[in-house]
């Protein structure tokens, strides 16, 4: 319970930052964690080189698909060619097999549309390498 708490004020603490440099960050990356803590941490840890069943979302934004060292990914996956981003992790986590077929991700996907952007924001704060 410590932990979380303090992996949320941490949270919060990054979208201050976030709206404060930019300005246009819509989604509430407090409120993000809490989705990842549900739908996504059985599978995917949040810690640098921590691969669960599937690989660590630490960094994940900005990041290749398929690049994270330690993991053994789908051939889909490999051949994506794609960088995640807010456009790219929209699209995926919204079906990700309609998405990309061929990912052995065993997730159906988020149909929330505010549930993705807060989850979104919530990946950008833990990818310090973030790209636009
Ligand atoms: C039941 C397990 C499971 C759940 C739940 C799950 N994932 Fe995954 N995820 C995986 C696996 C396995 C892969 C590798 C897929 C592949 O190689 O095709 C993956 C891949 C990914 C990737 C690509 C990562 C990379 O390094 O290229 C992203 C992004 C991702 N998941 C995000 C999420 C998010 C966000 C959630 C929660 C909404 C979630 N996943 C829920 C198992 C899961």
């Amino acid at each position: 319970m410590k932990y979380r708490l303090a992996t949320l004020a941490f949270a919060l603490a990054i979208t201050a930052n976030a709206h404060a440099a930019s300005g246009t960050t819509h989604g509430n990356a407090a409120a993000g964690h809490l989705v990842y803590l549900h739908q996504c941490s059985g599978c995917h840890s949040n810690l640098p080189g921590a691969d669960r069943f599937g690989p660590t979302l630490y960094g994940v934004y900005g990041r290749k698909a398929g690049s994270a060292p330690l993991h053994h990914y789908s051939a889909a996956m490999h051949a994506s060619k794609i960088v995640w981003n807010a456009t790219t992790l929209n699209g995926f986590l919204t079906n990700p097999h309609a998405y990309m077929p061929g990912t052995i991700m065993p997730y159906s996907g988020l149909k929330n549309p505010q549930m993705r952007i807060n989850l979104i924001a919530y990946l950008k704060s833990i990818s310090p390498q973030k790209s636009p």
